[in-house]
């Protein structure tokens, strides 16, 4: 008899998942991988967060928090908001999740049900897509691309039909690295109010950014759902810890959904993330890396036929427009890795319309890494033409 399965779990998978597979593969026959796929720091949590980790590990019975969090901690992410972003954010609406995926999933399940509608850019993070999709909310995906920084514009959402639940927006975004300035995220916001469409704003890669900081829609509206995580500029992705600021008339059921989904975030986790926050020095380090290898590859790449690149105003991604060199980037993938050893990821993966006509780099590792790997990239391109 065959059991049933449900349609949830028939999702898209994550592709960047089977590129790492199949690095890990060529790496275990011994031969040499330079890894710009995945989008993880190179660096581990700075010192001072493995410090209080160990402190509570020896002191602290690391039981369960309550469902939000520890209380100092989101008094702290309070703290931060009201440094960086010169908001005030009552610590009760701030809920330390399981990473911004745990957020997203806790986002979503409270603000949408099955068959609403929410905009999103295409390309864009696959998680938030797919996530949405299992939870049997529509993705209305928002097709951009360079003439608007691959970000969403008022524009872009008027040609929608039919009425929207919800709209996302990331910035800096995954994979494109492009980031919407302080009047172009007013707008979407100002979008959002005017029509009662609920604002999620992705800002997991605030602090990773050249040219302008981030913005918080935390200014322009008090209601947007804001999504954040230690993972990127804090270097702690395993630590599975992130956050969420929510707004008041999401609360309640947030948490009567963290309570049972959840329990609570890693307990070490979330004293490891409060310590984070005082390790600036060592964090805008890591910072001044990627910028380093962000101008390599800005520089390199073009020499190596990647002329068409995304404005990369933040985040540790270049976003490369490879249709004159092939329109299948996920065989295009294979061959580099096969023939230079460089993985990167299929444009594919972000975006599943037109993404065969991009590759996502990746700089978040070591310098020596991206310098050797737009090395083998000139030579590879200079050999097959
Ligand atoms: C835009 C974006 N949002 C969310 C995530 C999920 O990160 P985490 O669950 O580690 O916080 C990622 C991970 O790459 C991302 O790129």
């Amino acid at each position: 008899m065959v059991l049933k399965i449900s349609k949830r779990g028939q999702i898209p998978p994550f592709i960047v998942m089977d590129v790492l597979r199949a690095a890990n593969r060529r790496q275990a026959e011994g031969k040499e991988v330079l890894h710009l796929e995945l989008g993880q720091p190179a660096t581990g949590a700075p010192a001072g967060v493995i410090a209080a980790a160990h402190q509570m590990l020896d002191s602290d019975l690391l039981g369960y928090t309550e469902a939000f969090g520890i209380l100092s901690v989101r008094e702290r992410i309070s703290e931060y908001y009201a440094q960086l972003h010169d908001v005030s954010v009552d610590p009760e609406r701030i809920i330390i999740t399981t990473g911004s995926s745990g957020g997203f999933v806790l986002a979503f399940t409270a603000a949408f049900d099955v068959g609403d509608r929410v905009a999103i850019a295409d390309p864009g993070y696959p998680g938030s897509r797919n996530i949405l999709l299992g939870l049997g909310i529509e993705p209305v995906l928002v097709p951009t691309g360079p003439e608007t920084r691959f970000q969403p514009t008022l524009e872009l959402l008027d040609k929608i039909d039919g009425k929207l639940d919800g709209l996302i927006v990331a910035s800096p975004s995954n994979p494109t690295g492009t980031m919407l300035d302080e009047s172009e995220l007013q707008a979407l916001s100002d979008y959002c109010r005017d029509r009662g469409v609920r604002l999620i704003s992705d800002e997991i890669y605030h602090g990773i950014t050249y040219e302008q900081p981030g913005v918080s829609a935390l200014r322009f509206d008090n209601n947007a759902v804001v999504i954040n995580s230690f993972s990127k500029y804090f270097s702690m992705t395993g630590w599975r810890v992130g956050w969420m600021v929510v707004p008041t008339d999401l609360l309640r059921s947030i948490e009567c959904l963290a309570q049972n989904l959840f329990i609570s975030a890693p307990t070490l986790s979330q004293y490891g993330a409060g310590a984070a926050f005082d390790c600036t020095d060592e964090l805008n380090a890591n910072v001044a890396r990627y910028a380093e290898n962000r101008q390599i590859l800005l520089s390199g790449l073009p020499v190596a036929g990647f002329d068409r690149l995304a404005p990369v105003d933040g985040a540790f991604y270049v976003y490369a427009d490879i249709s004159s060199l092939t329109n299948d980037s996920e065989i295009f993938c294979r061959r580099m890795l096969d023939e230079t050893g460089v993985a990167a990821t299929p444009g594919t993966d972000f975006d599943q319309g037109r993404g065969n006509a991009y590759v996502r780099f990746s700089f978040s590792g070591p310098t020596a890494v991206i310098a050797k790997a737009v090395e083998r990239l000139q030579h590879w391109t200079a050999k097959t033409g």
